[in-house]
């Protein structure tokens, strides 16, 4: 068993994030989304990872990956010369995945539970692909399945107009070889590109067992339904321990489940989890809320900060309140200490500011 993480596209819906960072390295808990999905890929033991990357920004997700040494996996490194499709990722993987099963997955793409589970349920059925589906409120963005009454897969549409059902296809994905002979059948969408979602409808077409598993736990796609505010709650609730390695004075006051990395500063401060801090990070006489990750080499003072996500190296001062925001690596926000009130802005392409 291999596996496949597609991590290349070029993340136009997370900009102005994805102008200077790949989708799949936006951090989510002070951690890259890709860092998530490698340790759901060894958590289900498997051992060779095959990684697709795009020539934007793959050097980037290489440097991350470092070889896969903090993990202990071997990881090859593909690159797709142009995104031309899910199944086109896979046909540029051939040479990789030989003739193996391997399970496929997005690299902007988030389980509650990992693979582990289904990989074992793959083996014991041994179908020619196993997909997760999940209810979603707008399938139109999605693949989208038809099942019958007894829950076996009659139709798989790519963004279908008018979606026979909401149960939309997670982007995990478990494939027997059989996967490359319907490939090898189908043609480009009306967006150009080779669909997964056609070639698994051709292995249906051409006899082959589908199986299909509806997820109860939760699925991140921050690619597209989630923003990474969401997927920054969902999983500091789920993932975040107490474990305080950075210094604390006595004046400061940390309640629940907060992390704070090595390195990090807090001073005269109240942090209240679940929340994280990055290493290097120095907090002064501030307030931080439930559900806020701050990166590493941040500078808070004299803040109020709750529901937010601050990125490395960002500088905030006497800010009253910011709530349900997103601040972009090495930002800087600051009061205005001048009497002439005037907002002095000099802000990113494709941002949002709400003043
Ligand atoms: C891809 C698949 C789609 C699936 C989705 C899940 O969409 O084509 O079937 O539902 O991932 O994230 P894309 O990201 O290419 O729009």
């Amino acid at each position: 068993m291999k596996a496949l993480i597609l991590s290349g596209g070029k993340g136009t819906r997370l900009r102005p994030l994805t102008y200077t960072t790949a989708k799949q390295l936006v951090p989510v808990a002070n951690k890259p989304i890709l860092g998530y999905v490698i340790d759901h890929i060894k958590d289900a033991g498997i051992k060779d990872l095959g990684v697709i990357i795009s020539p934007d920004t793959g050097d980037e997700v290489k440097k991350y990956i470092d070889g896969g040494r903090r993990w202990g996996i071997r990881v090859t490194f593909i690159p797709q010369g142009e995104p031309l499709g899910l199944a086109h990722a896979v046909i540029t993987a051939r040479e990789f995945l030989k003739d193996d099963d391997f399970v496929m997955y997005l690299g902007d793409n988030l389980l509650s539970h990992g693979v582990k589970d289904a990989l074992r349920k793959f083996r014991r059925e041994s179908p020619q692909a196993l997909i997760f589906l999940k209810e979603v409120d707008s399938p139109k963005q999605f693949g989208v399945a038809k099942l019958d009454r007894k829950g076996h897969i009659v139709q798989l549409i790519e963004k279908p107009k008018r979606p026979p059902s909401n149960l939309a296809l997670v982007g995990v994905y478990i494939f027997s070889r059989e996967i490359h002979d319907a490939i090898a059948r189908i043609k480009p969408s009306f967006r150009g590109e080779l669909e997964i979602t056609d070639a698994i409808q051709e292995l249906i077409h051409m006899g082959y067992e589908v199986k299909s598993e509806i997820l109860h736990g939760w699925w991140l796609d921050t690619g597209k339904k989630d923003s990474i505010l969401q997927a920054n709650t969902v999983v500091l609730d789920e993932y975040v321990k107490r474990d305080i390695q950075g210094s604390v004075d006595r004046k400061s006051q940390i309640t629940g489940r907060v992390t704070i990395e090595k390195g990090a500063v807090v001073r005269n401060s109240i942090i209240r989890g679940p929340a994280v801090i990055g290493k290097q990070t120095e907090i002064t006489d501030s307030f931080i809320g439930p559900f806020t990750s701050i990166g590493d080499g941040v500078t808070i003072r004299n803040s109020v900060i709750e529901h937010s996500v601050v990125l490395n190296n960002a500088f905030l001062s006497g800010i009253e309140r910011l709530e349900d925001s997103l601040i972009g690596k090495s930002t800087k926000v600051m009061k205005n200490a001048s009497q002439h009130k005037a907002l002095r802005l000099m802000v990113g392409d494709d941002s949002t500011i709400e003043v």
